[in-house]
């Protein structure tokens, strides 16, 4: 469903195959639920001036919780037509142009330094992939939160599980947070 992605990143789809079904919400099925992006949202300790990068977007519903709840900026970042236009719609019929920002791109090409929280539902495999980025552009302080996948040899600074009715399983958040000293790997490898 991903053939761009899956070749230029062998097992980036492994979660979004069979995706985009829906006429109702194009990603009913792997979207994080609201339950689990409230979670998510309370574990980064998000302030009102933070700038929230969601790398893989989907329908926006971080971004939009997230304006919403905290007052905070975001950005999307999609590769998804579909996505990208069903997220834009609700922003502007919320009015939240100011304050969301998408970018129909890969997020392997996204500057991250601005980011003061990032948030992600991705996989293994493309968490081990983004994970020299980050260690590249995040700046120390900046909290990456990710639902289910585990980013590899880093220690997690909090881990919650959730029982969440509608999906009836446990969901597992996982946040991090970059050193505040040096950028060294090996400040937050295992
Ligand atoms: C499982 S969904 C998560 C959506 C949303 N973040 C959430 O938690 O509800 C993952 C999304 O990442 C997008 N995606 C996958 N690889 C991407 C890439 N390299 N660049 C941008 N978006 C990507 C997919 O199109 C899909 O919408």
């Amino acid at each position: 469903m991903f053939p761009n992605i899956e070749e230029r990143h062998p097992g980036l789809g492994e979660v979004f195959s069979g995706v985009f079904t829906s006429q109702v919400s194009p990603l009913s099925n792997l979207a994080t639920p609201y339950p689990v992006v409230q979670c998510m949202l309370q574990m980064a300790g998000l302030r009102k001036k933070d700038v929230l990068y969601d790398l893989g977007s989907g329908d926006g519903r971080i971004l939009i919780t997230a304006v919403q709840q905290f007052g905070v900026k975001a950005v999307g970042v999609e590769l998804n037509d579909s996505l990208v236009r069903w997220t834009i719609s609700r922003v502007e019929r919320l009015d939240f142009q100011d304050k969301i920002h998408i970018l129909r791109t890969n997020f392997f090409t996204v500057d991250l330094r601005e980011a003061d929280v990032v948030t992600m539902y991705l996989g293994n495999e493309a968490n081990h992939l983004l994970r020299p980025k980050f260690e590249k552009e995040l700046r120390p302080g900046t909290r990456v939160v990710s639902h289910h996948f585990q980013v590899e040899d880093w220690e997690p600074l909090e881990v919650s599980t959730l029982l969440v009715p509608e999906t009836g399983r446990n969901h597992t958040v996982y946040l991090y947070r970059m050193p505040q000293e040096a950028r060294s790997s090996t400040v937050y490898r295992r």
